[in-house]
């Protein structure tokens, strides 16, 4: 597994701390292709995100080329390529039980108090927003995730307190 090589580079953007999470991978997984997806998730939350050299350089660490790896990435909605996330990910769900619970306004409410739109991140880094489809919250719409943690029953008043809570 060009462990020697890899290792080294100067200008790799996986340590190789990060290189040996991944590799730890290996005998968990019934093949490298396989391994694909937990190594996307070990990039993205050290970076980020999953920039395209990210992207050569799990390639060549598992063995694959980079279009197996940047299909699995491509596939899912969670991973960022063009630039790192903010310190919040912040997820508005827009299907139907929030939609029709004002969950539309409450993004547009988030939207101008950010001045940002779903899919960009605040200048500063600190926010990242995005659409959500059910976050399987309806009982308790309208819903927000804001990196791991979910928030229920959400009011422009409970948006403002999160806000002024962040760092
Ligand atoms: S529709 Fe928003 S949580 Fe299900």
């Amino acid at each position: 597994m060009n462990q020697d090589k890899s290792d080294t580079a100067i200008c790799d953007l996986l340590d190789a701390e990060l290189r040996g999470r991944i590799r730890g991978y290996l005998p968990r997984y019934p093949t490298s292709r396989a391994v694909v997806l937990p190594a996307l998730h070990l990039v993205h939350e050290r970076l980020g995100y999953v920039p395209p050299q990210a992207v050569v350089e799990i390639a060549e660490l598992l063995e694959l080329s980079p279009a197996q790896v940047q299909d699995t990435l491509s596939f899912y909605g969670f991973f960022k390529q063009d630039q790192p996330l903010g310190r919040y990910r912040v997820w508005v769900c827009r299907s139907m039980a929030c939609a029709a619970r004002e969950g539309e306004e409450l993004l547009e409410y988030l939207c101008q108090k950010l001045d940002l739109q779903p899919g960009e991140t605040t200048a500063d880094g600190r926010v990242s927003l995005e659409f959500a489809e059910c976050l399987g919250a309806c009982d308790h719409a309208p819903a927000i995730l804001v990196n791991d943690t979910l928030h229920k029953q959400m009011t422009k008043e409970k948006i403002d307190e999160l806000l002024s809570s962040w760092e």
